[in-house]
Parts: structure tokens; C-alpha cells; sequence
């Protein structure tokens, strides 16, 4: 056998062709709505979270907060949910509270992304919250490198006091979503993606922007 054909895979691909394979994870990322069991394992769980706490971060403030929601814990969140609703609207119909408790049930694990909000130091809010941001970004690319799949989502629950305050957020800490993770139940449908020439151009100088004012 030769020295070649013994070697591992691993062992065959070169530096740059592992750092494209990282970059083609990125690139093929998409969100999963339609997911099933299983969620990911605690050790798989606990990478996707350390890729959570690789966000960069403005004054080492260490904004993040995330709260697991899954097994029987899903029904009694969904219960928060639906007092929620039914703060923020009376009378709801009640096939949407029952939607809303279905749907909890269906993703086998929330990841809920909090931000704790340092007010009165010299790092913008905004930049706080961008970071969190960041946290989300890396444990969707984590979760899609693993197989699994997810998806970040937000509505009135993130805005609502009384969800945030379930969580342990009280304001100026607040919620910036929640991450729905698990299993894709299919293939990944196709997506289009956005052309990179609606969304680059190229500063060159001073005069062209001067140029443009006139
Ligand atoms: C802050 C934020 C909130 C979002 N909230 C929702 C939401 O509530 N419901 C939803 O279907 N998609 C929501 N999305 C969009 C999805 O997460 C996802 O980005 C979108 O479906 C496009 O899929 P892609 O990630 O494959 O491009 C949100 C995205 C962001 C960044």
C-alpha cells in the first residue's frame, strides 16, 4: 500500500483545503424551520455554546446570557408565552394560544439569547447588543456544522416584559431572540442568495464623496 492511499482523509487534506472546507460551512449555512429530534448532545451542546462565547466583544463586558428551554420545561415557557399574549391582546383566539403551545413542543431545544446590558460604562448599547448579535451568528454556524439545524427568531415575545423577566432579563438586560435548534426534518430547500454587488462598493477617496454631495 502506498504511503498515500494508507494515509487518513484528514491526514490527506492540506492546511488550505481544511480552511476552505470552514469557509464552505459558512457559505452553505441556512435557517432550518422544520425540525425534528434529536437536538444536539450535551457535548455537542456545549461546543455550540463555547462558539457562542467566541462573539467579539467591546471592553471585555461579556454581554451574553443564554437559557436552555427543552424537555417538559417547553409546555410551562409555553404557558409564559401564552399569559403573555394574553396581556398584550384580550381574548386571543384560542387556536393561536394552542398553535404557539404545538409549536414549543415541535423544537426539541430554545436556546434564548439574553443580553446583559452594561448602562453607564463607555460602551455603547448598541455595541452590546451587536454582540450578542455576533454570539448568535457564531452558534448558528456551530449548530449548521454540526448537521444539526437551526433558526433565530424574535416577535412580540422578545419585546415583552413578562417573557424577559421569566428569563431572569430585567430591563436594560432584554432578550435579542431565540435560537430554535434541532435535527432538519428534510434536505435543505434551495435558496437564493443575495448578489454581492447589491451590497459592496468601494470608497476611493475623498473627492468622489465630494463629488457625489455636488
Ligand atoms: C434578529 C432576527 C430576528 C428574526 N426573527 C424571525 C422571526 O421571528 N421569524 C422568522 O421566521 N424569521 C426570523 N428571522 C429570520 C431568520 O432567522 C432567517 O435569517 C431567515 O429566515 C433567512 O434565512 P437564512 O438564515 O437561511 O438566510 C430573524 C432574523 C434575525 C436576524
Amino acid at each position: 500500500m502506498s504511503a498515500i492511499s494508507s494515509a487518513s482523509p484528514s491526514a490527506l487534506r492540506s492546511p488550505d483545503s481544511q480552511r476552505r472546507a470552514a469557509l464552505e460551512v459558512l457559505l452553505s449555512r441556512q435557517s432550518v424551520s422544520a425540525l425534528q429530534e434529536p437536538a444536539p448532545d450535551d457535548s455537542d451542546l456545549a461546543l455550540i455554546l463555547e462558539a457562542g462565547l467566541r462573539a467579539p466583544d467591546h471592553g471585555r463586558l461579556r454581554p451574553w446570557r443564554f437559557v436552555l428551554i427543552r424537555g417538559a420545561a417547553r409546555a410551562a415557557f409555553a404557558e409564559v408565552l401564552v399569559d403573555a399574549l394574553r396581556n398584550r391582546e384580550p381574548d386571543p383566539p384560542e387556536a393561536l394560544l394552542e398553535r404557539q403551545r404545538l409549536k414549543l413542543q415541535s423544537v426539541p431545544l430554545l436556546i434564548a439569547i439574553g443580553a446583559k446590558i452594561e448602562p453607564d460604562g463607555h460602551i455603547p448599547k448598541i455595541e452590546q447588543l451587536l454582540s450578542v448579535g455576533a454570539s448568535a451568528m457564531n452558534m448558528l454556524n456551530a449548530i449548521h456544522a454540526l448537521g444539526y439545524g437551526g433558526i433565530w427568531v424574535t416577535g412580540a415575545n422578545v419585546y415583552d416584559r413578562r417573557v424577559n423577566q421569566a428569563l431572569g432579563l430585567s430591563w436594560p438586560d432584554r432578550l435579542a431572540g431565540f435560537l430554535f435548534v434541532g435535527t432538519p426534518q428534510g434536505a435543505p430547500r434551495p435558496v437564493r442568495r443575495p448578489a454581492l454587488s447589491e451590497h459592496l462598493s468601494e470608497w476611493t477617496g475623498i473627492k468622489e464623496v465630494a463629488r457625489e454631495r455636488d
